[in-house]
């Protein structure tokens, strides 16, 4: 028996600019997804066959990856599925690691590549924030060119990411989830057709790639204000993009009087937003208040991890 275990992400600024190749910040979170496998007689997910729309993801890793025979595999996850927090990328990474680990070939950049693949098939079109920053753990920023604690780079078409990792400082942050499932690759979709026809669209994209830039650069010297009020700028200018909606705004509102900044994270639409908050039990009140979901969680630097 196999069993891996990859985190889930808090994008902190750049989604959706991030698919245009535009810089982000990211870190891993102390929510784990976690995959035991073993070979089988019959294929077998959480006791049932592989055909469930819900195993997407685990075909199309498997699709890629592996030519044994059949598994047995059980997933569970601390991270709730549509979310923004990352549940399809932790769900790619694990298994492709547990699948890698059984072949002898285990290798965290090649996880990230794999899974990269898997989330761009499985959605139409993405970026590697989100499997990169599982694969590899703590900090991750992407780049328009190669700087500083490169990883590796990733391409796709024209579009070209360079992944880097950056020391994320221990910081908590509240998670507001509004209990509104929203699938990425309609938004990423919304997102394309309005830059691509727009060029407000496209100039928003771009202020998205240097607030990302000035919001590393705050994190990097802990100026917490100034990070503050960059995601929430950040955050604005995601739903000039359309893809907020007006239970995140509430919940962003509640947060706002205990928070330094707020903002949705991930693809937006529903799922969650966090608070950059030194009020945490305040944070957490209020949003539960506005009928959100509230939790903290903390930066993690493990990225996938295999035993067995
Ligand atoms: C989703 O977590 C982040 C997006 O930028 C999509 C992507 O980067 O693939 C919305």
């Amino acid at each position: 028996m196999v069993a891996a275990t990859a985190p889930g992400k808090l994008i902190l600024f750049g989604e959706h600019a991030v698919v245009f190749g535009e810089p982000a910040v990211s870190v891993a979170i102390d929510l784990r997804t976690e995959v035991f496998a073993r070979p089988f007689d019959r294929w077998k997910v959480d006791g049932s066959d592989l055909g469930n729309r819900r195993y997407v993801y685990v075909k199309e890793a498997l699709a890629r990856v592996w030519e044994g025979g059949p598994l047995w595999l059980e997933i569970r996850s601390a991270i709730p599925i549509g979310s923004g927090l990352g549940s399809s990328a932790a769900v790619s990474v694990a298994v492709l690691s547990a699948l890698l680990k059984m072949r002898g070939g285990f290798d965290v950049e090649k996880i990230a590549r794999e899974a990269f693949e898997v989330e761009h098939t499985v959605q139409g079109r993405a970026s590697p924030i989100d499997t990169t920053t599982s694969a590899n753990g703590g900090g991750i920023l992407v780049l328009t060119e190669q700087g500083r604690n490169f990883l590796w780079a990733i391409e796709k078409g024209q579009r070209r990411w360079f992944l880097h990792s950056w020391k994320a400082p221990k910081l908590t942050f509240v998670i507001g989830y509004t209990g509104i499932n929203a699938p990425t690759g309609p938004l990423v979709e919304r997102v394309r057709r309005f830059a691509e026809s727009d060029s407000r669209g496209m100039n928003a994209v771009r202020e998205i790639g240097k607030i990302s830039l000035e919001g590393l650069e705050a994190l990097k010297v802990d100026d917490l204000v100034k990070a503050g009020e960059l995601m929430t700028r950040n955050h604005q200018l995601l739903n000039f993009l359309g893809v907020g909606h007006p239970a995140l705004d509430r919940l962003i509102e509640a947060a706002r009087s205990s928070s330094l900044g707020a903002k949705l994270t991930g693809a937006g639409g529903g799922g969650s937003m966090i608070s950059l908050t030194e009020r945490i039990e305040d944070t957490i009140s209020a949003i539960q208040r506005a009928g959100g979901k509230a939790y903290a969680v903390t930066v993690d630097q493990r990225g996938t991890e295999v035993q067995g």
